[in-house]
């Protein structure tokens, strides 16, 4: 097959390095320098709906996949689709999930699927009674610490989410978006909920709209520092499989991605593509859904493609066609961790521009996925927060870790920063090998 992969960050790297190892061409737009050894990259940003429908068509690809949220969110699958030319991704009314936190935590209440209490609002007298009400919800697995969280309803690259400690901070964020604007209309209206205390879960599942295939779990780990200290970021790190058990898996397949999709089909809303659910698992060990993303996870995606074996490429086209083949996907049974390599000022203003050395490695079991990266001359220089992400594939999580930092730290690029516990809380010891 020739393939379009739409996006130039460390997710479709992974998808592109995945593609062309089994077997497909691949273009890529944007692309970037690290993509480039697999593919060939066409400058047509994914803000160019015109050109990339119009790129598909020229190479005349048999597949589009899109990455990132934003085109998804703009309607760009329902263009390529209005061409004929199948695409892997869903169209703007099922991006939603993603592209609004109002429409999903009320898709989520309608259809019954597990989430927090809460409230959409637009002005900061509703945000107030929201965060009083809210708070008191003291019952039952939300009992918590009486915290509340405070999200914009729009797309915010992950800053739009503020876990408030008392209620005085959850007011002030909510003034900060609503009134002050900090991030423009997506902060027009504003989501209150209850903050579940508990642990993490990342799990994608492949759909047509009617079949699901679930990914291994992966495990995040979102804040700039250490032992999860410093503001959120996209995503500093990640391992695969995760802590989460088979059996936990299941749940989160029959308790909320099974409800989605018939929901989905209800509300007459087509989706194929990636469900990506952000969970939350509780002390009892009841997962929750926090958000919807409706593509890959970025850094999620590099572990997750460094295991898998099988044809991708045919399973995403069967997505794209309403007649997905299931059971089609095989994994490595060794771990794989991927550790991010971020530039100096990251989550915040950042540094570009500085050259990175160090990138030359190749191995089988160790791949640097570029995430934000150009050419400067005959460098490759940073040019995004999350510059690389180091992935590496080993039998237990501390010999992927070793493997992983191995190269990280041959990596040179100035005021780089690095998380140095990816994979500590994960705790999965030897798998079996
Ligand atoms: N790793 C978080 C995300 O992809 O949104």
């Amino acid at each position: 097959m020739k393939i379009l992969v739409v996006g130039g960050g460390g997710r479709e790297h992974a998808l592109v390095y995945r593609l062309t190892h089994g077997g497909h061409e691949v273009i890529a737009a944007p692309g970037n320098p690290g993509i480039e050894a697999h593919a060939r990259c066409l400058p047509v940003p994914i803000e160019a709906h015109a050109r990339l429908v119009e790129l598909a068509v020229s190479e005349a690809v048999d597949l589009v996949v899109v990455g990132p949220e934003a085109p998804l969110v703009a309607g760009l699958a329902d263009d390529l689709r209005a061409k004929g030319i199948p695409t892997f991704g869903p169209g703007a009314a099922g991006a939603q999930l993603e592209g609004s936190k109002a429409f999903s935590k009320e898709f989520f209440a309608r259809h019954k699927i597990p989430t927090a209490p809460f409230a959409v609002v637009s002005t900061v007298a509703e945000a107030d009674a929201a965060i009083e009400r809210i708070a008191q919800i003291g019952h039952g697995p939300h009992s918590g610490s009486g915290q509340v969280v405070v999200k914009v309803d729009g797309l915010a690259a992950g800053k739009g989410v503020v876990v408030a400690s008392d209620a005085a901070e959850a007011r002030a964020a909510a003034r900060e978006m609503l009134e002050a604007r900090r991030f423009s209309d997506a902060g027009t209206r504003v989501i209150i909920e209850k903050r579940i205390i508990g642990r993490e879960v990342s799990v994608l599942a492949l759909t047509d709209g009617t079949r699901l295939e679930v990914l291994p779990a992966t495990e995040d780990h979102k804040t700039i520092f250490d032992g999860d200290t410093g503001p959120n970021t996209g995503g500093m790190g990640t391992v695969s499989p995760s802590w989460a058990s088979d059996a936990l898996v299941a749940r989160i397949r029959a308790e909320i991605l099974q409800p989605t999709i018939a929901g989905l089909a209800a509300d007459g809303i087509p989706y194929r593509g990636v469900l990506y659910a952000g969970v939350m698992v509780d002390e009892a060990g009841t997962p929750w859904l926090l958000e919807y993303n409706c593509r890959f996870g970025d850094p999620e995606t590099q572990p997750i493609m460094a295991r898998l074996k099988g044809d991708l490429g045919a399973v995403l086209l069967g997505a794209a066609r309403g007649e997905m083949p299931v059971g089609a996907l095989a994994w490595d049974p060794r771990v794989a961790v991927c550790v991010v390599v971020a530039a100096a000022g990251y989550p915040g203003a950042v540094r570009t521009g500085d050259p990175i050395r160090g990138l030359d490695v190749s191995t089988t079991d160790v791949v640097v996925f570029h995430a934000g990266t150009a050419h400067k001359g005959a460098d490759v220089v940073s040019a995004g927060g999350r510059v690389l992400g180091v992935t590496a594939l080993g039998i237990s999580v501390e010999q992927a870790r070793g493997k992983a930092y191995g190269v990280v730290d041959r990596i040179e690029l100035a005021g780089k920063q690095v998380r140095r516990d990816i994979g500590v809380r994960t705790r999965l010891g030897g798998v079996g090998l």
